[in-house]
């Protein structure tokens, strides 16, 4: 009996790269939000997380300062130096998860033919999500990165319990 893993399986850690536009407000909040949630989950050795963007313009910059004072309004640590996402992550991934939809169609045209990671879109996490768009809230206010924070609270309690299942089942 073979003891390799198959070229795709899921080896530990389990791998999640939260993805928007310029990796300074969404996705960084995503990123934070859910490591905070999968450290109360327990799972803070298991699941590594990090965020990026699909365009380069922010690339080695901090978070936007309107980002950092909602996250540490809700107690967040804050810290962030943005990245672009790079197609090679497909396959050093388990999901890849983008913010909107504008997002997604991006990364499906950076995808290999037979990625590691899926791609799904973060409010599909939310079972209450009235749109599957978390929203810019880069040309808004501080109500609208509030919001969009509220928002992403909500997608990551159901993006924590998949990954918690993902992690359960496929060890
Ligand atoms: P994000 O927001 O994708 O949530 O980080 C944006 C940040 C910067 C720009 C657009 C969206 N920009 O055009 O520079």
């Amino acid at each position: 009996m073979s003891t390799q893993p198959a070229a795709h399986s899921l080896d530990p850690p389990f791998r999640v790269v939260l993805v928007c536009l310029g990796n300074i407000c969404r996705s960084p909040m995503a990123e934070i939000v859910l490591r905070r949630s999968l450290t109360r989950l327990g799972l803070e050795t298991q699941v590594v997380v990090d965020s990026a963007g699909t365009g380069g313009w922010h690339a080695g910059h901090p978070a936007d300062p309107r980002t950092e004072r909602a996250l540490a309004a809700r107690g967040y640590p804050t810290g962030h130096t943005a990245r672009q996402f790079e197609s090679t992550w497909f396959n050093e991934r388990d999901l890849v998860v983008a913010l909107d939809k504008a997002n997604e169609r991006d990364l499906r045209r950076l995808m290999p033919e037979q990625p590691r990671a899926s791609l799904r879109l973060l409010a599909e996490f939310d079972a209450d999500a009235v749109s599957l768009e978390i929203p810019d809230p880069y040309y808004g206010d501080a109500d609208d990165f509030d919001a969009v924070l509220a928002q992403i609270e909500r997608c990551c309690e159901g993006l924590t319990a998949f990954i918690g299942e993902q992690v359960r089942t496929h060890r």
